[in-house]
């Protein structure tokens, strides 16, 4: 054993995937590829002065819910991080981060409920997203772990299958036009990414070229090649991006088909443009819209607020029944979308507003029953709950993909009249540490 290794069994999984263990001296290591009840040789990776972080060099007892992970590139690629564990465990481990992150936060242990499992562990994403690489042969590929360099894919097990052919289809064409990859640390070429998006209720698959600059002279022949080889995709789209720090943002144009995919739902139809947020798991989507609807208990004479309403699935949802409800989104793509989704689904009594929500909240003095929000994983923030707080809503629902920012937006709530009645967590993204939750909170006074 090396100076800076360790031997140390894992006491239970915490929020980032992490097994959480304790040096001789009481400090907390956290171990990234390690699960509860496993001994495991680690190597000490950065010490701060409690903490310490860690990655697991050899597991010498492994955990009885391991298994051979269906991808090849597990372990290099950084999108999946759980593959090696079986799925009923995924989910428990999953329930017990929630559980931790909540009683470590609160001190004690609030009703979190059993996790909803999404229907399929493979296959469920509605977006995939891949990097261009040049070369001889142009090939696509994601971020490596823990790394800015890519690992170059040809399938991707948590994609669709339709998201798959494109993958295996698509370097062929690009490599034998010429298409100039983007290079990111030279800062030339052309194409940076490539993003594909499915709806599942109605196979329609839309293809992303994202392109540092405005002319893509190969577009419409790399369009028509890929139509040729497969003529069921709905849509091919590009989008210049200037910026390298994000990879879907700016403007776009259609280069084959409708600008928008469309998912269906129970009572509802979406329109999704390009560039617009749209939740990564379409039957947990589907079975967590359902869980805030319920959840509201709507009479139908309620104002319901709808914060981070990217293109209306909850505020839709919301209107079936409401009175009113009034959504706030700062994505003019996703403003407009949701415009339209609302006309499409012929509800009448939505509004949406585009705007920062902090900056819209605060000029809005009118009567709130309810406020929904959804923010993106660095939570709403201490101002805006405050403002939230203000307008006095009788019910918050709280929905969040990172329970670290939850967990500090939601103890701002409980230290004023509103206590958390529940939290339900959702597996949005099998084979990933990532978990969704959705927290009620009753003003305790009504
Ligand atoms: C997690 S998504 C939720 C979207 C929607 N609730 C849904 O279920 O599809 C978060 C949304 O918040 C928007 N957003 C991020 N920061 C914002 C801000 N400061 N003000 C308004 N909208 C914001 C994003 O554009 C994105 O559409």
């Amino acid at each position: 054993m090396r100076d800076n290794e360790i031997l140390l069994k894992v006491e239970k999984a915490v929020n980032g995937g992490y097994g959480l263990s304790r040096t001789e001296d009481g400090k907390v290591v956290l171990i990234e590829g390690a699960y509860p009840g496993e001994e495991v040789l680690v190597r000490v990776k950065r010490e701060k002065k409690d903490l310490i972080f860690a990655t697991a060099l050899r597991v010498l007892k492994p955990s009885p819910f391991r298994r051979e992970p269906k991808c090849k590139y597990f372990g290099k690629c950084g999108g999946c991080q759980f593959m090696n564990l079986n799925y009923e465990e995924q989910l428990k481990v999953k329930e017990s981060i929630v559980r931790e992150a909540f009683r470590r936060s609160f001190g004690r242990d609030l009703d979190i409920r059993e996790i909803v499992p999404s229907d399929g562990e493979y296959g469920y994403r509605t977006k995939i997203e891949l990097t261009a690489i040049s070369g001889r042969r142009i090939k696509l590929g994601m971020r490596m772990k823990n790394s800015h360099e890519l690992v170059p894919i040809e399938r991707c097990e948590v994609a669709p299958k339709r998201a798959n052919e494109v993958i295996q289809t698509l370097p062929d064409i690009l490599t034998a036009l010429k298409v100039p990859a983007y290079n990111f640390s030279r800062r030339e070429g052309v194409l940076k990414h490539v993003i594909i998006r499915y709806a599942f209720s109605t196979d329609q698959t839309m293809v992303i070229f994202v392109t540092k600059t405005e002319s893509f002279k190969w577009g419409k022949l790399v369009s028509k090649i890929l139509l040729r080889n497969l003529p069921w995709i709905h849509s091919v789209i590009q989008v210049m991006n200037f910026r390298d720090d994000v990879v879907l943002r700016g403007p776009y144009k259609t280069l084959h088909g409708e600008g928008v995919i469309t998912e269906t739902f129970d009572w509802e139809e979406f329109q999704i443009p390009p560039t617009a947020f749209f939740q990564s798991n379409y039957n947990v989507a589907r079975k967590l819209m359902n869980a805030v609807f319920d959840s509201l208990n709507l009479k139908g004479n309620e104002v319901v607020l709808d914060l981070y309403s990217g293109v209306g699935l909850l505020s839709l949802r919301i209107s079936s029944v409401a009175k009113r409800v009034i959504g706030v989104e700062k994505s003019r793509v996703a403003v407009k979308a949701a415009k339209a989704n609302a006309n499409i689904n012929g509800r009448r009594n939505v509004r949406f507003l585009e705007g920062d929500v902090l900056k819209v909240l605060k000029g809005y003095d009118d009567k709130v029953d309810v406020v929904v929000l959804d923010p993106p994983r660095s939570g709403a923030g201490k101002k805006v709950m405050k403002e939230i707080v203000r307008l006095g809503p009788r019910k918050i629902v709280y929905v969040s993909c990172e329970p670290s920012t939850l967990v500090r937006d939601l103890k701002v709530l409980e230290s004023t009249e509103y206590s958390i009645e529940f939290v339900k967590p959702f597996d949005m993204f099998p084979q990933t540490f990532h978990v969704e939750n959705m927290a009620v909170l009753k003003k305790v006074d009504t």
